[in-house]
């Protein structure tokens, strides 16, 4: 038996699409009318706040109506039992991975379910709607409140610490992404250039699906399961 590599995860709209959660850029990618991209933009906040405010309420708030799937639950149980290191980095913002049972999840785009003031920078967790009249709970004043997403335009999260992983990283996979948007994107020729064997799942080409070694082509709640009792199988689990 060969010692365990380490396993880098990043995960898409696509695993959470069997969960019904809608990805972006599979139907018309607009809501209401108006493009996601101009909704999730630090710009669109300044213009129309209400608008951003309702746009992430009604996200928010779907959260309850949705359930992990069976690819989440395999990338779970893969984080409990592979004798080796596995991180998994998100672009989603659902809470899917950690409702399935993850320990560790870096949400590199942000999370629904915190919120952050921007007159005084911090921020928590956070269950019901926002609006431009919330007050922050840590400096007493409305106006700077501001879901806890990264928007077009803005830095994505942990940066430094998924660059560190993949610079480990033995294997790496990208599920349900269509690589369109970087850094992420980017992230199979980094893990490529460490040495890492790349494979892709998703029930579709993308973008970057040249730049994988290996594709396993079908939904996420097939493919993610029949990937993880193979990988779990080498280590007799
Ligand atoms: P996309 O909507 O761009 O891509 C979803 C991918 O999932 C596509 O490649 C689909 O083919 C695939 N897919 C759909 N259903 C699937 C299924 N059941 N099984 C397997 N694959 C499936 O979503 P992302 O790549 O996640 O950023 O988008 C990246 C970022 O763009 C998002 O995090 C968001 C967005 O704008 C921010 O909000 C900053």
């Amino acid at each position: 038996m060969s010692a365990p590599l380490p396993i880098v995860i990043l995960t898409g709209a696509g695993i959470s699409a069997e969960s019904g959660l809608a990805t972006f850029r599979d139907k018309d990618g607009l809501w209401e009318g108006h493009r996601v991209e101009d909704v999730a933009c630090p710009d669109a906040f300044r213009r129309n706040p209400a608008l951003v405010h309702r746009f992430y309420n009604l996200r928010r708030a779907g959260l309850s109506e949705v359930e992990p799937n069976a690819a989440h639950f395999a990338l779970a149980r893969l984080q409990h039992e592979y004798p080796g290191e596995v991180t998994l980095i998100t672009q989603n913002v659902d809470d899917l991975h950690e409702r399935a049972g993850s320990a560790s999840v870096i949400h590199m785009h942000g999370e629904l379910r915190k919120v952050r003031c921007d007159l005084c920078w911090r921020g928590r967790e956070w269950e019901g709607d926002l609006d431009t009249e919330t007050v922050c709970p840590f400096c007493n004043r409305a106006g700077g409140m501001r879901p806890d997403i990264v928007w077009f335009g803005e830095i994505p999260k942990f940066m430094e610490r998924i660059g560190r992983a993949l610079d480990r990283a033995g294997i790496f996979a990208a599920i349900g992404t269509s690589g369109h948007v970087y850094p992420a994107a980017g992230f199979v020729s980094m893990a490529a250039a460490s040495g890492a064997e790349t494979l892709e799942i998703n029930n579709a080409g993308t973008a970057v699906s040249s730049h994988f070694d290996r594709h396993l082509t079908g939904p996420a709640t097939v493919q993610v399961p029949v990937w993880v009792d193979d990988i779990l199988n080498r280590f007799g689990k």
